[in-house]
């Protein structure tokens, strides 16, 4: 089993393992424990875990909301858990924000652990201690920073995932390549199946690192939203029928672009289009959208003394910040827009 630490308000360890039963037996012998899951993985989690020890929640989105965080607490506080009580989230990003936000109101506040079940999941939203609901205004506008007491990543899960969750899972791999640690991008060059192990693993080495650093995002923690700009306009703009990685793909070709404008080589640029083409990922957006998503980006909680802010790559592995005024992004979104 290889570990990777994390130091956030606590310091927690993220394990990577080839069987997520043994381990989560074992927390059950050593405490009382609830399970958060989405129907859809019951079947998966099969007799590993007592019917009566799992909280199930709707699917995806629909449970990041008010009415499940009050139904399970609820169901919670009905079977008497205690402060003592451990609950484990058991699915993608949406429940392990959903089971994190729970642990850290119910009784203000219990431990809870991560087993994270998509790509996206165990890169991205099960490390770092962010986690919340929507608000109907926005989302994940509803949270707290609440680090899991350990993260269990068990890459078997991803047999069931369908390719296209996968594949938009991996953006945040090649963002985390780009940023800082070019074997990523070489792993996901030669073979992203084979490598599929390696890739989330480094992955999630570059999350730690950077949150192990600034935890509560007050300035290194930003260079994780490379990319992420633009990309969350697209979101929003394409009414969240793009998966949050196919936009942020969109968003680091744009990144790239912008940063070409600031010095960055063509290759790099051009190294981005292809591996994220590779991977079947959208790289362009409609040309028409452009003031909307131009609006939107200024809305983004990226915007800072009246500027948009980007990061922006220098080189591989070297990000830097820059502001950049509304022609040179209209004229850079024009180059991705089809
Ligand atoms: N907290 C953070 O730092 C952070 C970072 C990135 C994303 N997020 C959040 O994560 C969510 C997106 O992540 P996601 O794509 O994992 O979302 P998700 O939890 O909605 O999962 C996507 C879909 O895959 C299904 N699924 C999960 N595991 C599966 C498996 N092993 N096999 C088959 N199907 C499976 C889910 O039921 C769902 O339908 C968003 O809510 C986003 O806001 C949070």
């Amino acid at each position: 089993m290889k570990s990777i630490q994390v130091r956030a308000e606590r310091s927690y360890q993220v394990d990577i393992c080839d069987n997520w039963r043994t381990e989560i037996s074992s927390v059950f012998e050593s405490r009382e424990t609830y399970v958060v899951a989405p129907r859809r993985l019951l079947s998966e989690i099969g007799t590993t875990i007592a019917e009566n020890k799992i909280l199930v929640v709707p699917d995806g989105e629909n449970q990041k909301n008010f009415e499940t965080l009050q139904s399970l607490a609820e169901n919670l506080a009905s079977r008497g858990a205690s402060r003592e009580t451990l609950l484990i989230a058991i699915g993608g990003g949406a429940t392990t924000d959903l089971t994190g936000f729970l642990a850290a109101s119910y009784l203000r506040g219990i431990d809870w652990l991560a087993v994270p079940t998509t790509v996206a999941g165990m890169v991205d939203a099960a490390i770092g201690g962010k986690t919340g609901i929507n608000l109907t205004s926005g989302k994940n506008l509803f949270g707290a920073f609440n680090s899991p007491v350990r993260v269990i990543v068990d890459t078997s899960w991803l047999n069931t995932l369908s390719a296209r969750d996968r594949a938009a899972g991996l953006a945040e791999s090649v963002k985390c390549g780009f940023i800082r640690d070019e074997k990523i991008l070489q792993l996901i060059e030669s073979d992203p199946t084979e490598n599929l192990v390696e890739i989330i693993g480094r992955s999630i080495q570059v999350k730690a690192d950077v949150v192990s650093l600034d935890f509560r995002e007050d300035g290194e923690r930003e260079i994780l939203n490379y990319g992420h700009t633009l990309g969350h306009a697209v979101e929003r703009h394409s009414g969240y029928t793009l998966r949050h990685g196919e936009a942020v793909s969109i968003g680091l070709v744009f990144a790239a672009k912008l940063s070409q404008k600031f010095g960055l080589g063509k290759e790099v640029v051009e190294r981005h289009s292809s591996i994220l083409q590779n991977l079947n990922l959208p790289v362009s957006y409609e040309k028409s959208a452009w003031p909307a998503i131009y609006d939107l980006m200024g809305k983004d909680k990226k915007r800072r003394a009246g500027e948009i802010r980007f990061v922006t790559l220098k080189s591989i592995g070297f990000t830097e910040r820059q502001s950049a005024a509304v022609g040179i992004l209209s004229e850079v979104y024009r180059e991705i827009g089809r």
